[in-house]
């Protein structure tokens, strides 16, 4: 089992950038199997829960061959060979690993095929809900059995079936379940609506019109015609924000550093962290230097002594994932911190609000617990302990930074688990350790397969 020994910095001057966002590469590895023709994609997150939705397209027709790799992890750079919407019955049952997103994507894209197929993923995934997708999946015909141990979860059987368009009200922000519902809709005839209670990440929308499929978005109110051919395209994948964000939250807390994460997502739906990190005092600019499609830029970041704030309700959907390591700055600023409306926080990984509470207070913070988020009171140093991540990469990750300004050493126990959204991360994690400042200690090494 490996692990993180952390130790407090005093300098923080680096430039680099982050893997290829991981929304981005699980929705281009699907829309490529779907497309006309040979796709390339471009910085593709070689990570566990990425290469398993490869490998599930793979099973289902859609092969690729690997251009570029990053050493030790997978594809980076690679071509998908597109079957024209006519996917093919798997040999084996469909393994999603550890990730939600590929599992209720998936779910989404084999609900309406003349096939029947089976998904299941690792014991985290295996007790996450998945009634959110069978519910509105069922209504368009879908017929899904969810096997699981526990009720309404993995493994999913899914038999054939053909689905009717709907118009669904989705009772929680995601765009997991939103995304779904889409892609299922694509093989359905007629006009598919979903619609979210609030704005949530809208990377399938921008991908589908990168592969010329037309989708209509009204407010919250989001709208496609079935039978549409998603015509194949290349795509580079920026770097993701939401790893970037740990990155940000060290420079952020350090008064005197300086930080430029380079082509990275700067997609709106996702950068709420930048606002609150500038609301706690952070000094920020952002240079947007693709603005077709998915917005990329760099960030640059100088450290302050930050104060705590408000996390608003509005702010949740697009910086959900960015929660555990906002938990992290607050504990840092001056100030209460307030993050309310963020039950689904329970149904991610592990139930990052028990498990980033408990860090917290492990390392001397002081933290209120609420069913729907907490309150961080800042300013009391943190100390160094041993915290386990259960297995989730983003606990695994924001402890990592919270050890980063604290007293003695911090251990984080169970770190495999960041490879699922981000290979490279203790390789980063060594260089800031070690106050490295140059380029070429942040560089991720690759290997050509052409
Ligand atoms: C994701 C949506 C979010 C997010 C997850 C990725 C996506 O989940 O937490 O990491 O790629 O659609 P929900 O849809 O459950 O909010």
């Amino acid at each position: 089992m490996s692990e993180f020994r952390v130790t407090a910095i005093s300098k923080l001057h680096a430039e680099f950038s982050v893997p290829g966002d991981k929304s981005m590469s699980h929705r281009a590895a699907i829309l490529g199997g779907l497309s006309n023709g040979v796709c390339t994609i471009r910085n593709f997150l070689p990570s566990e829960d990425c290469v398993n939705t490869l490998n599930a397209m793979k099973a289902l027709g859609a092969r690729h061959e690997v251009l570029d790799e990053l050493e030790g992890y997978g594809p980076m750079n690679l071509r998908i060979h597109g079957q024209s919407m006519k996917l093919s019955a798997p040999a084996a049952p469909i393994d999603c690993g550890n990730a939600g997103t590929g599992m209720r994507l998936l779910a989404g894209l084999l609900a309406g095929q003349e096939f029947p197929s089976e998904l299941f993923g690792d014991a985290s995934l295996s007790s996450r809900p998945m009634g959110r997708i069978t519910v509105p999946l069922g209504q368009m015909g879908a017929k899904i059995e969810t096997r699981g141990e526990k009720f309404g979860c993995a493994p999913l059987f899914i038999h054939p079936a053909k689905l009717q368009p709907i118009i669904y009200q989705m009772p929680v922000a995601s765009a997991q379940v939103k995304s779904a519902i889409l892609l299922a809709g694509m093989f359905a005839e007629g006009k598919t609506t979903v619609i979210q209670p609030a704005e949530t990440r809208d990377h399938t929308e921008r991908m589908l019109a990168s592969f010329r499929v037309s989708t209509r978005t009204e407010n919250n109110a989001i709208s496609l015609y079935g039978g549409q051919m998603p015509e194949s395209c290349d795509f580079t994948v920026p770097g993701d924000i939401s790893s970037a964000a740990f990155w940000l939250v060290a420079a952020a807390a350090l008064p005197g550093s300086r930080l430029l994460i380079k082509d990275v997502g700067l997609n709106p739906t996702r950068t709420a962290i930048l606002k609150v990190l500038s609301r706690m005092g952070a000094h920020m600019t952002e240079i947007e230097h693709q603005s077709e499609g998915e917005p990329i830029g760099n960030i640059e970041i100088h450290g302050a002594a930050l104060t705590g704030t408000t996390i608003l309700e509005n702010e949740v959907p697009n910086l959900i994932d960015e929660i555990p390591v906002i938990a992290v700055a607050a504990a840092l600023a001056k100030g209460k911190t307030i993050i309310r409306n963020a039950k689904e926080l329970r149904v991610k990984e592990t139930d990052r609000i028990t498990t980033v509470v408990e860090g917290l207070r492990a390392m001397g913070a002081v933290v209120e617990e609420f069913e729907d988020g907490m309150e961080i009171t800042g300013g009391t140093p943190l100390h160094g302990a041993e915290v386990d991540s259960f297995g989730d990469h983003r606990i695994a990750m924001a402890f990592a930074i919270a050890g980063l300004f604290a007293q003695g050493k911090t251990v984080i126990k169970n770190t495999e688990c960041v490879n699922t959204s981000y290979p490279g991360f203790a390789h980063h994690l060594d260089a800031i350790l070690h106050e490295r400042t140059h380029a070429a200690d942040f560089t991720l090494p690759t290997i050509s397969r052409e």
